[in-house]
């Protein structure tokens, strides 16, 4: 036998990449921007912002309707994102892709038409310490209508999951497990495929909050082993109000719809409506067509570089970051799992949170301050909020030079 030859893959070339993206030739407080909050969202390739607007230049009309002409364009490359996205995240079929506007609502869906339909007095949810507030509420929601209780596995001081505590607490009234992928605020990546096969050995369905992931790595959701996925299309440098989220099959068809309206039937009257299949059973009303269109945009330009070289890359560039702060006295980063993505969360002795990320931005350095919509994990760190940087594809060392003496003279200016 042979051995196949991989690939070799050149190294990604971020000046390359930057001339893609518009909106990083801006200037903020008159210094050239450093956009270090790609965790909250990403900026937009040139592709993308084209086949948005091309799309509302040649293409508009609503989809699955019409007969006519450009009512046939625009189910084409409105489903033709749908196939995009399924290859993308290796999803078994592109049936099993729902369209959403988001993580949120992905969440929600699972949370109201899955979940909600099984639970009972008594039963639990199994999520994280390190869940972003969308990966807690929607389940306290369900929980408060059904009597089920919202259990958090915990983490250690790292920001890395407890694995053997979370297998734990898998215990029989668990009926849904919910995970995010890459922690929005520690960066963490969690061992989903392990934690994926302590679920299903156990016959509790896991869901995996993918917002972070997506953007930085390559995701196969059939070898990651999940039930469900969720994930957000403008952090993945698609437009906003878009996302989806991926199901297996069985579970699509054995959940009744979230919003009903048109589109998603296959025959109404007064009497009685029968539903379409999934995934148009989920998809009522009319979706954000162009968006989704900007979406597939998205993910050809990721595919186009590639999702290795953009997790080597960042990989690379976190590690420049790591050592460049280290030589910043007084500074805390939260978060310092052993597989980690590229998201800083910081604090620098004596100074507010908001007030490093306010300085920051006047030395035109866009850093996010808050709890990250991560209360539960701000609670665990005893801190009410950190600064975060939050690294992408299209960032630089040199910009990460910038930040580290910019967050100097900010030290500096606040002791
Ligand atoms: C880990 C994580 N989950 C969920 C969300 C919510 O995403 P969206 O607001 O796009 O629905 C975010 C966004 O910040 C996130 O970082």
């Amino acid at each position: 036998m042979t051995a196949r030859a991989l690939p070799i893959e050149a190294p990604l070339d971020p000046q390359r990449i930057r001339a893609d993206f518009p909106l990083l030739a801006r200037s903020v407080h008159g210094k050239p921007l450093v956009y270090f909050d790609n965790a909250n969202t990403g900026q937009k390739p040139a592709a993308v912002i084209e086949a948005t607007s091309t799309f509302y230049r040649e293409h508009n009309a609503n989809v699955s309707r019409a007969v006519h002409q450009l009512g046939e364009e625009a189910t084409a490359a409105y489903e033709a994102a749908r196939d995009k996205l399924a290859r993308f995240i290796g999803a078994p079929s592109r049936d099993e892709i729902v369209f959403t506007s988001g993580t949120t609502q992905a969440i929600n869906l699972v949370a109201y038409s899955f979940a909600l339909p099984r639970l009972e007095p008594g039963d639990a949810i199994l999520v994280t310490q390190m869940e972003h507030h969308a990966n807690i509420v929607p389940w306290q929601l369900v929980c408060a209508r059904t009597g089920a209780k919202l259990k958090a596995a915990p983490i250690a001081e790292s920001g890395e999951l407890i694995v053997e505590k979370f297998v734990e607490m898998l215990t029989p009234e668990v009926k849904l497990a919910g995970v995010v992928h890459v922690s929005n605020v520690l960066g963490t990546v969690n061992p989903v495929a392990e934690l994926a096969r302590e679920c299903r050995r156990r016959g509790i369905p896991l869901l995996v909050d993918g917002s972070q992931a997506c953007p930085h790595m390559p995701v196969d959701v059939a070898a990651l082993g999940c039930d469900f996925y969720a994930l957000t299309g403008h952090k993945m440098f698609g437009p906003t109000g878009t996302g989806a989220l991926w199901a297996r099959r069985e579970h699509l068809e054995s959940m009744p719809p979230f919003f009903g309206g048109g589109e998603m039937i296959r025959r109404v009257s007064f009497e009685g409506t029968t539903f379409a299949d999934p995934p148009h059973k989920f998809e009522a009303g009319t979706p954000n067509i162009a968006g989704v269109v900007g979406l597939g945009a998205a993910i050809d330009y990721l595919e186009g570089v590639g999702m290795r070289r953009i997790a080597a890359y960042e990989r690379e560039l976190l590690a420049y970051a790591d050592a460049a702060l280290a030589r910043v006295e007084g500074l805390r980063v939260f978060g310092t799992a052993a597989r980690k993505a590229a998201v800083i969360s910081f604090l620098v002795e004596g100074a507010h949170a908001h007030d490093l990320a306010t300085l920051l931005d006047h030395e035109g350095v866009a850093v996010r301050s808050g709890h990250h919509c991560a209360h539960p994990l701000m609670q665990f760190y005893g801190v009410p909020a950190t600064a975060r940087a939050s690294l992408a594809f299209y960032n630089t060392r040199e910009e990460v030079d910038r930040f580290v003496e910019a967050l100097q003279r900010v030290r500096k200016l606040l002791r």
